[in-house]
């Protein structure tokens, strides 16, 4: 008898591990980012794109992006969006709070210790930034003379809800081409003002060499990859980052499925060409 293969499943996927909150920075009036260090051990390693089941202890488990880069040995980060009760208690820790994590989850981008001559064009929308942070870092940090070059364009909603302003300086500082516009200008704004989509004719990216990261509302996702097409960038190259409700993360209830695919498992992070029929099938 052919018994199926045993999958180990290690303890931090179905029991979190306690982490303290070593530091909390404010975002925004609503995002807050989390410095998490364990309170014993070892952090866990992970990969770009990946997320985590953070609980608020006593109020509940919810799924968030890891935002820094897995080459980091410095804390863990998650940055969170105050939405309900969950992200609420999350985002009102104080240093010295202890939160459990369970993971990590999921997809990645598919950039970790692979060089790439083409382009890569990081598209953002709100805090949308946040699962894509780790990765930038990472294609920042390992720019070469013959890699291709990295291009991040951020779009929000108001000047007010731009997050990692200090990190968009220092990825352009860095040589990354960083963009960012705003829906409606705020007084003092001196900056872009309209959509995402406008930044990505005159970027100057390779539309022919290049991939695409991108995350944000989905409609957003869905009028950037058609104006990408547009510009004769190849679906097959651009990777989304989808959200659904996740209660398990590990693939065993369904409560994330999307069509075929169980986002907990097969997702976060999707390709475009799969992607985009799904999405259609309902809007956020
Ligand atoms: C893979 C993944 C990665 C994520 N990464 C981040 C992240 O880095 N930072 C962050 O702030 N949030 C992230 N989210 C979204 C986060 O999980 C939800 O905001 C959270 O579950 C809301 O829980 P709550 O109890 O605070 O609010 P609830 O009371 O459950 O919900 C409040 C509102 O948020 C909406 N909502 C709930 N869950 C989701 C969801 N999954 N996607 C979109 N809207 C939702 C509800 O419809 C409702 O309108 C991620 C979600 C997924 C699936
Ligand atoms: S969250 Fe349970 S199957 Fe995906």
């Amino acid at each position: 008898m052919i018994s199926a293969p045993e999958r180990r499943v290690p303890s931090s996927e179905l029991t979190p591990v306690l982490y303290r909150v070593v530091e909390r920075r404010r975002e925004t009036d609503d995002v807050v980012t989390l410095l998490l260090e364990p309170l014993d051990g070892e952090r866990l390693s992970f990969r770009s794109g990946q997320f985590n089941m953070l609980s608020a202890l006593g109020v509940g488990e919810v799924a968030i992006s890891v935002s820094s880069s897995p080459h980091d040995s410095g804390p863990l980060r998650h940055t969170v969006r105050d939405v309900g009760a969950v992200t609420h208690a999350l985002c009102s820790s104080d240093v010295g709070d202890v939160t459990g994590v369970r993971g990590p989850f999921g997809t990645d981008w598919g950039i970790t210790g692979r060089p790439n001559s083409y382009d890569t064009v990081v598209v953002a929308g709100g805090i949308g930034l946040a699962p894509l942070r780790g990765a930038i870092e990472e294609l920042v940090a390992a720019r070469r003379e013959d890699s291709g070059r990295v291009f991040v364009l951020v779009g929000a909603r108001e000047p007010a809800q731009l997050v990692f302003l200090d990190d968009l300086a220092a990825w352009e500082e860095a040589g990354a081409v960083v963009r960012s516009t705003v829906d409606r200008p705020a007084t003092g704004w001196s900056g872009r003002v309209g959509l995402v989509t406008r930044l990505l004719a005159n970027a100057g990216f390779d539309a022919l060499h290049c991939r695409v990261l991108m995350c944000g509302p989905e409609i957003m996702m869905r009028f950037t990859a058609r104006a990408l097409e547009e510009l004769g960038v190849d679906p097959a190259s651009v990777w989304v980052s989808l959200e659904r409700n996740m209660q398990c993360g590990l693939g065993w209830c369904g409560h994330c499925q999307l069509g075929p695919l169980l986002l907990c498992r097969d997702g976060p992070v999707v390709n475009y060409l799969e992607a985009s029929a799904l999405m259609n099938e309902r809007e956020r």
